[in-house]
């Protein structure tokens, strides 16, 4: 199911404060949604960071939900990766979006997924699995990655292929970007696997990297703490069992404040979390 619409964002002017307007709208699955808002102005952000979104809740207070920035940073738009939990208080809403809608957006980004927190390296690895690919869309699209790695490496896992359409479609798209097409080339690698649906690379992330087998598959050395950086980003569940396999590499958990090997963010808080 893949629907897609898009408005001119001059068009219309919005209304509320911290409010921007939605551009475009595409529907990747029956859970999962791509969107384009107007930005501010005044809103910088390093590629990777996220942001509270959101839209007006029933009581007439904000209803705010934190968001990964998905486009990078020289976009003049910006771009949302979207879960459609069923009952969910923000998403049962957001997913009926259409462009003209008006969003609020909160334009203080924060996070730790980005390049200032690693310490230089030779390969930057991107470990995600569902929505969790959000930050890494920005920062696949990102000139800084390419100058400051040799090599990229994505790996995104879903249940489902089709979970996998919408960074497909982004990677493929990279190569002919009149922007950072040129320096994407032969730099990055895409490595999408399921894990309940046959494809032709399956496995959970954690396991390809504890077997060696995306090594083995890409051509490349073991993860090792002299050349290897890595930004994780999925449930906590999936952050806690990579964090661990990298530790066994020899990797350190970086910050912000205090750059490392790697860096790890949740890509939701779950239930009982
Ligand atoms: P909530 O009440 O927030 O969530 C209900 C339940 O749905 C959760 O307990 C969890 O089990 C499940 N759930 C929530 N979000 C997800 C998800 N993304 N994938 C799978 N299950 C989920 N969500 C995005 O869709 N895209 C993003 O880029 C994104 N970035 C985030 C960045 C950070 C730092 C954090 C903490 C969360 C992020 N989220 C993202 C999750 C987002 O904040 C909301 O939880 C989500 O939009 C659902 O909102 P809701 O009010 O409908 O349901
Ligand atoms: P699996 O199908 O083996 O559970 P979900 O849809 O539940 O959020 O999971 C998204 C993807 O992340 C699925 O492919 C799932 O694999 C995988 N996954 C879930 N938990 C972990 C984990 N702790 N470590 C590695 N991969 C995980």
């Amino acid at each position: 199911m893949t629907e897609s619409v898009t408005m001119d964002a001059a068009r219309t002017k919005p209304h509320l404060p911290d409010a921007q307007i939605v551009t475009s709208v595409k529907h990747w699955t029956d859970r999962l949604f791509s969107f384009r808002v107007s930005r501010p102005t005044t809103l910088r952000f390093r590629s990777g960071e996220f942001v509270m979104i959101g839209l007006m809740g029933d009581n007439g207070k904000p209803l705010l939900r934190a968001y990964s920035i998905a486009s990078p940073s020289w976009d003049e738009e910006l771009e949302f990766y979207s879960i459609k939990v069923p009952d969910g208080p923000l998403t049962s809403r957001l997913q009926h979006i259409e462009p003209g809608d008006e969003i609020i957006l909160r334009p203080k980004p924060v996070g730790t997924l980005v390049v200032d927190a690693l310490l230089p390296g030779k390969r930057l690895w991107f470990l995600a699995t569902g929505t969790g690919l959000a930050p890494f869309a920005s920062l696949m699209r990102d000139p800084e990655v390419y100058e400051k790695f040799d090599q990229v490496i994505m790996m995104h896992t879903c249940r489902e292929v089709k979970e996998l359409e919408y960074g497909r479609q982004l990677v493929e798209g990279l190569e002919n970007d009149p922007l950072i097409g040129e320096m994407v080339q032969g730099k990055l690698r895409y490595y999408p696997t399921t894990t309940r649906e046959e494809f032709h690379h399956m496995g959970r992330v954690t396991d390809n990297l504890a077997s060696g087998k995306v090594f083995e598959d890409l051509g490349l050395p073991k993860m090792n703490p002299e050349e290897d950086r890595a930004m994780v980003c999925g449930s906590l569940a999936f952050n806690v069992d990579v964090k661990a396999i990298l530790e066994g590499f020899g990797l350190r958990e970086g910050a912000n404040s205090d750059p490392k090997e790697f860096v790890v963010e949740k890509a939701f808080v779950g239930d009982g979390i």
